[in-house]
């Protein structure tokens, strides 16, 4: 049983169901990501305010991911969204959404959807490559400058959705681990204080080395993977961790298509 109000979604579990021994019995306010099959793993949707990792491999899904959920945000409850891009282009970004048939170009046009570029790097006029001196304070392009953009524009447009592609890009120019986790929980604690959903993005094909300091420090973490089956690619995802709400746990299979993710609840991998 369901409540919807503008893309807030409250869960009630009239039909309890355990989910990993856990009975969840309360009613959490859900933001809906409306990704096939998602929605019904997360047991209704995102929780406001929470920051959740997607990680995965190179070419996993992880902005298709992502560009869908601050799509159907705009299209299917009118939320404004925000996509802080640090490595692709903002007109690559904007492909992303159009390669999908997803209009971007009329969300931007009707101020809910914005691209922010904060990419290290940007090419001149002239076609030189320079670094970005408006990301950069010294050497470094620091969590809190990342942080202050997205949090301005967070209040400038009331966004409901955001995506920060990716926090690998910020984290790498770091050696000492205690200050990517200073960064990331100043960046996490700002994005939280706002009542939005936040995706952040990081680049990885799973937990081979310990724990990951963003599944630590993040409200949720999300890995999508990839493996080689008879030759063919076989796409998974695995929601790992959702503060406040019991989710499944389970790793399904997942399809991008021409409409963009599919998670195929039916299909355990
Ligand atoms: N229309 C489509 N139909 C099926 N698969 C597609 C389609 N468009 C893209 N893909 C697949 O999606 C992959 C790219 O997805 P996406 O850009 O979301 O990945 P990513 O995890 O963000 O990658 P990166 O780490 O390079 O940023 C492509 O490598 C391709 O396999
Ligand atoms: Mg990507």
């Amino acid at each position: 049983m369901t409540d919807c109000l503008a893309g807030v979604e409250l869960y009630g579990l009239a039909s309890r169901r355990v989910i990993s021994g856990i009975v969840d019995r309360r009613r959490v306010e859900r933001i809906r990501s409306d990704v096939e099959g998602l929605d019904e793993v997360l047991r209704g949707g995102f929780i406001p305010g929470s920051c959740v990792v997607i990680s995965g491999g190179p070419g996993s899904g992880k902005s298709t991911l992502c560009s869908q959920f601050l799509f159907n945000g705009y299209k299917n409850h009118g939320e404004g969204g925000i996509y802080v891009t640090c490595t692709e282009s903002p007109e690559e970004v904007k492909n992303n959404f159009r390669d999908h048939g997803w209009d971007v170009d009329s969300a931007i046009k009707n101020g809910k959807m914005k691209v922010i570029d904060m990419r290290p790097v940007v090419a001149t006029e002239s076609g030189l490559i320079t670094r970005n001196e408006a990301v950069f304070q010294g050497e470094k392009m620091p969590f809190s400058v990342v942080a202050k953009a997205t949090l301005d524009e967070i209040k400038r447009a009331h966004a409901k959705r955001v995506v920060i592609d990716s926090l690998t890009t910020v984290e790498m120019q770091y050696k000492d681990q205690f200050e990517v986790r200073q960064g990331l929980l100043g960046l996490i604690q700002g994005l939280s204080s706002e009542d939005c959903v936040s995706l952040l993005i990081v680049e990885s094909i799973g937990p081979h080395r310990g724990i990951p300091v963003e599944w630590a420090l993040s409200h949720g973490a999300i890995q999508l993977n990839y493996s080689n089956e008879n030759s063919e690619v076989v796409r998974s995802i695995q929601v790992v961790k959702m503060r406040r709400t019991a989710h499944d746990q389970t790793v399904y299979g997942m399809e991008i298509t021409n409409e963009g993710i599919v998670v195929h609840t039916d299909v355990r991998v």
